[in-house]
């Protein structure tokens, strides 16, 4: 289905790990359309991870950066600005990581240390990543920043814990970096809201195979799949979309609309 949408734009991915990453799947997809990016991850997770095959596969260098190092970040931009051959059109934000959901910490006794771990790489992390793309001057005009989120942002989830105030502060961040960047340098910037998708991230909220089967009977059009998502990416990086700024968009095949589904009320009939 590729279009040309991202011909000659020049990007950084952001949270690729393995080939269920919604990154991972975003990559492939900006590659089909002829965007060009560095991949980027936390150096743990890259000696892990197999991020060198989706490299080789899209022709891409991996600059290795943890998200809540501003050095790194800054050597990131530079670099990537560097191999790309000029400033950058797109950044996709696709990063989460909770200590207390990790290690299954119950909400009424969470550690604070790590509580501020998750704040920082899953929310301020985005601020970080704005900062430095604007201090290295490494946009070019009407670029486009996207970061990923969750509807655990508005309404509780138990057993999604701090994550939850993680993403209320990364969608914020959206919205006020985005009047600052759009007065700067008309670059754009938004969240999407995605659907519960299976990945090594949602998998790690106890509970998620429930909450993935609830919200695909609450959503008309069912789940949202990460392919879907990389899709959307897609059409936010283009120029189609070029005055949505400030928002979070929800990607989720109906949910966040929806009261009751005709299935979910045939499923709780006695
Ligand atoms: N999977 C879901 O159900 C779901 C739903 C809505 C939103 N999201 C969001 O989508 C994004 C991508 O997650 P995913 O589902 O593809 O899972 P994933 O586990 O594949 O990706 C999360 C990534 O964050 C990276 N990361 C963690 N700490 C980091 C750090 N300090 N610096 C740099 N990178 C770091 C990990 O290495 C990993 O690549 C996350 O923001 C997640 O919260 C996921």
């Amino acid at each position: 289905m590729a279009n040309n949408l991202l011909r000659g734009k020049r990007g950084i991915i952001f949270g690729a790990l393995d080939e269920n990453s919604i990154a991972w799947k975003t990559a492939l997809k900006v590659k089909e359309e002829g965007g060009s990016f560095t991949l980027t991850n936390a150096p743990i997770a890259m000696r892990m991870g197999k991020i060198k095959e989706l490299a080789s596969q899209c022709g891409a260098e991996i600059i290795p950066a943890d998200a809540t190092s501003e050095a790194d970040l800054d050597a990131l931009f530079k670099r990537s600005v560097e191999v790309l051959g000029g400033k950058l059109d797109f950044v996709l934000h696709s990063i989460g990581m909770s200590p207390n959901v990790r290690k299954d910490r119950p909400y009424g006794d969470l550690n604070y240390e790590w509580f501020m771990k998750t704040l920082d790489i899953s929310g301020v992390s985005f601020h970080k990543v704005l900062q430095t793309a604007e201090k290295t001057d490494a946009m070019n005009e009407w670029g486009s920043i996207l970061a990923l989120t969750y509807i655990a942002a508005q309404r509780s989830y138990p057993d999604y814990s701090d994550m939850a105030q993680a993403k209320s502060v990364l969608e914020s961040i959206a919205r006020s970096y985005g009047h600052r960047f759009a007065k700067l340098k008309k670059v754009r910037v938004n969240t999407i809201s995605q659907s519960p998708t299976k990945t090594t991230a949602g998998a790690g909220i106890s509970g998620f195979d429930v909450f993935y089967d609830f919200a695909n009977m609450m959503s008309p059009l069912g789940n949202a799949t990460a392919e879907d998502c990389a899709n959307y990416i897609v059409l936010m990086f283009s120029d189609y979309s070029r005055m949505v700024t400030m928002q979070n968009l929800m990607h989720d095949g109906g949910f966040s609309t929806t009261g009751i589904t005709e299935e979910l009320i045939e499923r709780l009939k006695k």
